[in-house]
């Protein structure tokens, strides 16, 4: 009886959320369209507000941090996603590291690909250091070779700045027989479990295209050399997303406006959480995936 009150509370709690994240995004949307000078009041106006919480939330943060048990507390509440997703808002909490050398490694992974390479995660060795690998032609062309390394090891301070040894291996005895293959940075584990799902021809550039794969429906979308795979479900009330608009490596659902970055999933409009994302191998022109959680 309890526990399904429990349950019952959370849903609601959730739906709550769900509402309010909906209405955030409405208002904001409204917001773009003020003219100018309204706009920048409202943008002032919220700028001042999130400041006034910031401030508030990090004297909490800073008195619960000083007392031992406090301090283990705040560790377990940060667990709750509302309550993680605000205070990374306020840049009061961080991702795990590996979630954040992986979205820097994403970040640099067009720009490589314009140059016919990649870089791989090889290990993430908490706490400050981790192990890449630069794959295709980044090995092969000195001249771009240290721009392209400057690129990446920027990314990852950017977002990583605890990172005190970024370790470039060398290249992959298995990147012979790896041909024009394109690794997803995504992949957790380059090389196994992928399964393969369609030519490449078959995903038109800047297109959704939904797919089935062990029960699970997929959304797909080929940008350039990149293919991104998602849940076709919204976060949202799970719905489909088939049909979303994409600008900007940004989609947006068509239902109630719940946006999702394309190259991580990660929800505009709960931070803190994440559409789940699958790695993507391309190999001889066909596309496979590896289901993530
Ligand atoms: S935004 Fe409501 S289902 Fe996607």
């Amino acid at each position: 009886m309890a526990v399904s009150a429990t349950r019952e509370a959370m849903a609601d709690a959730g739906e709550q959320l769900a509402v309010l994240a909906g209405r955030v995004s409405e208002l904001q949307a409204a917001a773009a369209q003020l003219p100018g000078e309204q706009r920048a009041l409202f943008e002032q106006l919220q700028h001042a507000i999130e400041q006034l919480h910031r401030e508030a939330l990090l004297r909490l943060v800073r008195g619960l941090r000083e007392e031992a048990a406090a301090a283990a507390r705040l560790r377990e509440v940060v667990r709750d996603p509302l309550v993680f997703g605000v205070l990374r808002l306020h840049g009061l909490v961080r991702d795990p590291l590996e979630q954040r050398v992986r979205a820097a490694l994403a970040s640099v992974q067009p720009m490589l690909a314009q140059h016919g390479g990649g870089v791989e995660l090889v290990a993430v060795l908490p706490p400050d250091a981790v192990e890449i690998r630069l794959i295709g032609a980044c090995r092969s062309c000195p001249a771009s070779m240290q721009t392209l390394r400057h690129g990446v090891e920027a990314a990852l301070r950017e977002q990583a700045p605890e990172l005190m040894r970024i370790v470039e291996l060398g290249a992959d005895p298995a990147a012979a027989d790896r041909g024009a293959q394109a690794v997803s940075p995504f992949s957790p584990a380059p090389g196994g479990g992928f399964v393969d799902l369609c030519a490449l021809e078959e995903l038109p550039a800047d297109t959704l295209v939904g797919h089935r794969l062990g029960g699970r429906e997929l959304l797909l979308y080929r940008r350039g050399d990149l293919v991104h795979c998602m849940d076709n479900r919204c976060l949202h009330l799970g719905l489909p997303l088939s049909g979303a608009a994409v600008e900007d490596g940004v989609l947006t659902c068509r239902h109630h406006g719940f946006r999702y970055r394309l190259d991580n999933g990660d929800c505009l409009d709960l931070p803190g959480v994440r559409l789940p994302h699958h790695a993507v191998r391309l190999r001889a022109g066909r596309v496979a995936v590896k289901l993530g959680a």
